[in-house]
């Protein structure tokens, strides 16, 4: 039984799983990150290099390596759950945590980031989040068994709603 976290860019995947990793001890997979590390290149040169997807044919061989494991927190990429093919995947191994955040918020967090996301560079804005999370909604919904509003939470707060759901 592995954990998937799903959402937004923005809406705290990565921070969450690293506080039930440092908190409670959980093994952690960030698939940016892994991907990043097996492709030697940042998340923005791969889009620029190869192409979004190129990016996306590597989240899904990941997420097939990743439904063979067990007891895994997998941060998901924002973009994970768009596919029908990921979301088998992660139902097939897995529970689907959906980390629910309001455009402002995305903003926030994001438009001080060093972390630039390739498909919100030159649109940091929040009417654009908005309009590209009103497409991302109806996935992010149907693929998840549990949603997590995380505005105005802080992360252990979000981490320990998170951890009550395993427990
Ligand atoms: C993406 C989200 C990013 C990263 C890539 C594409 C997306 O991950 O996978 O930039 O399409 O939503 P985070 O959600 O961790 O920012």
């Amino acid at each position: 039984m592995n954990l998937f976290l799903i959402g937004f860019m923005g809406s705290g995947k990565t921070a969450a799983a690293k506080y039930l990793h440092s908190h409670h001890g959980l093994t952690v997979c960030e698939t940016d990150q892994e991907i990043v590390c097996r492709e030697g290149k940042q998340i923005a040169e791969i889009f620029d290099e190869y192409g979004e997807e190129y990016f996306r044919r590597a989240e899904t061989r990941l997420l097939e390596e990743i439904s063979k494991q067990d007891g895994l927190v997998v941060s998901c990429g924002g973009c994970m759950a768009m596919r029908r093919e990921n979301v088998s995947l992660m139902k097939g191994c897995g529970r689907i945590i959906y980390l629910k955040a309001e455009p402002q918020t995305v903003f926030n967090r994001l438009s001080g980031s060093p972390n630039v996301r390739p498909l919100l560079r030159g649109h940091m804005n929040t009417e654009y989040i908005a309009g590209l999370m009103e497409k991302r909604r109806p996935f992010y919904e149907a693929a998840s068994d549990r949603v997590v509003s995380v505005d105005g939470k802080t992360i252990m707060e979000v981490g320990e709603e998170i951890f009550a759901t395993i427990v």
